[in-house]
């Protein structure tokens, strides 16, 4: 049966009420949509919109369906247009009469915006809560390392000494601001829109305030036709996910090259790994690989629902519908690989041996011998030059800087003195970077110290 048969002398084509059905995925909005239907028909009780005792009713009857469904003993209806039908139809069904007043002053447009800004507003503190799992897994890694030399790159070339802390420390200030994003989005999701009808409000004297106070919003929304026409909360979210999914991806594509026989940096434990099905030695770093796919995924959920959006009219339209599978699979992949992402640096090893190798090879330390020639009064251009004409006599004879003997150093520089093996030594490099977010021990401990202070 449909609920706006009224108008109608023909039944639907089945070819459509499959292309338009959208129950085979909002039914996983069921509870926003019962909690949303019982906050309306509260308070449509309590303004005397509808009789009180009717309201009592819609209210137990909403209960009794949640609980039926959360314990299974109440099937989805495949053949229900949508969610909202369905819990409409099941609810008239079971207490009758009174069943049929709960869609009073109200309308699938502003329901579905309701229910979409519910799941919105509860998947950023879900997906919040997994990215704090994640930094606190992260920090502890940059604890255990805050002497843990290793090169950082440029252009992926060896540049500078670092640390495994410092370097763990970026990708926590990376997830950091995936929180943050999330925090924002929350902010725009918290927004309720029932009371907006189909698109221009209501006759009925209703109480939207205390509608969002029952549901927990901070505030209703101004404007109607906003509120049905509206999705740059769902897009909020999901670019939230495709910049989190693209910090993913390059996290793993750093793991993926560190666990290389040529970095040999990072072995994946042998549980986060997969084999080949004819190669019997190998050992394949999957599921960084897999993270590093699936942002891609969720980048074409942000462009699948841009795209969609970028083009209907106010207000509600049918295209909008579009949203949720984009929304739900971009929250379930994103889910799915911080979880896994978390289980996988829990139980990755790192070889400090091959990283602090890795960073007395490359001349990493080129920037420090022309720093030291600063320090002896050379304008920095003119050390720049010093420093780069000593790495290339290095580089023809095939040695590090340090292996040079004072005499043949003097031959490019006369103002060298014997001290510039501490400042070329790769230790020292790093300990002496002590400038707010430099990679020196202690200032890496004080960011350890703030990142902890905001995830706690
Ligand atoms: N299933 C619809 C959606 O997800 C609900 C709103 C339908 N409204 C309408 N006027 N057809 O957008």
């Amino acid at each position: 049966m449909k609920l706006w048969g009224g108008r109608f002398e023909k039944a639907t084509d089945h070819m459509v009420d499959d292309f338009h059905s959208s129950i085979p995925f909002d039914r996983r909005l069921y509870k926003y949509d019962i909690e949303g239907s019982i906050a309306h028909a509260t308070m449509l009780g309590e303004r005397g919109i509808i009789p009180e005792d009717d309201a009592k009713a819609i209210v137990a009857g909403l209960r009794g369906i949640l609980a039926d469904l959360e314990s299974k003993a109440l099937a989805f209806d495949p053949d229900c247009e949508d969610i909202h039908m369905f819990v409409e139809e099941v609810l008239t069904l079971r207490i009758g009469e009174a069943g049929k007043r709960l869609h009073t002053g109200r309308s699938r447009n502003d329901q579905v915006a309701l229910d979409t800004h519910m799941f919105v507003k509860a998947a950023c503190l879900e997906t919040q809560g997994l990215i704090r799992d994640l930094l606190k897994t992260i920090v502890e890694i940059a604890e255990n390392n805050l002497e843990t030399i290793m090169p950082g790159y440029t252009h992926l070339q060896k540049a500078q000494p670092v640390t495994l802390a410092h370097h763990m420390m970026a990708w926590a200030q990376m997830l950091l601001r995936d929180m943050d994003r999330l925090g924002d989005c929350y902010k725009r999701a918290d927004v309720m829109p029932l009371g907006a009808g189909a698109l221009a409000g209501t006759t009925y004297d209703m109480d939207r305030e205390r509608v969002a106070q029952l549901l927990g919003f901070s505030r209703v929304s101004e404007n109607s036709m906003d509120s049905v026409s509206d999705r740059d909360y769902v897009l909020d979210y999901l670019a939230a996910a495709a910049i989190s999914m693209t910090h993913l991806s390059r996290f793993c594509e750093e793991l993926i090259l560190w666990s290389t026989d040529e970095f040999h940096f990072a072995r994946m434990d042998d549980a986060f790994s997969t084999g080949s099905s004819i190669m019997p030695q190998k050992k394949n770093p999957d599921v960084a690989e897999l993270i590093r796919g699936k942002s891609g995924r969720v980048t074409g959920d942000l462009m699948a629902l841009l795209t969609t959006m970028k083009g209907i009219p106010l207000a509600y339209d049918k295209d909008m519908q579009e949203d949720k599978e984009a929304l739900f699979d971009a929250h379930d992949t994103w889910t799915k690989c911080l979880i896994v992402f978390d289980g996988m640096m829990k139980t990755i090893t790192f070889d400090a041996r091959a990283m602090a190798q890795g960073a007395e090879g490359g001349y990493t330390n080129a920037t420090d011998l022309a720093d030291y020639l600063v320090g002896k009064g050379m304008p920095f251009r003119q050390a720049h030059e010093v420093s780069g004409k000593m790495v290339l006599d290095c580089v023809k004879r095939s040695r590090p800087l340090k292996d040079m003997s004072l005499d043949e150093m003097k031959a490019f520089c006369d103002i060298i003195e014997k001290d510039v093996y501490d400042a070329i030594d790769v230790h020292s490099c790093v300990a002496r970077r002590k400038v707010k977010g430099a990679p020196a021990p202690e200032a890496v401990a004080a960011c350890i110290d703030s990142v902890k202070a905001q995830i706690s």
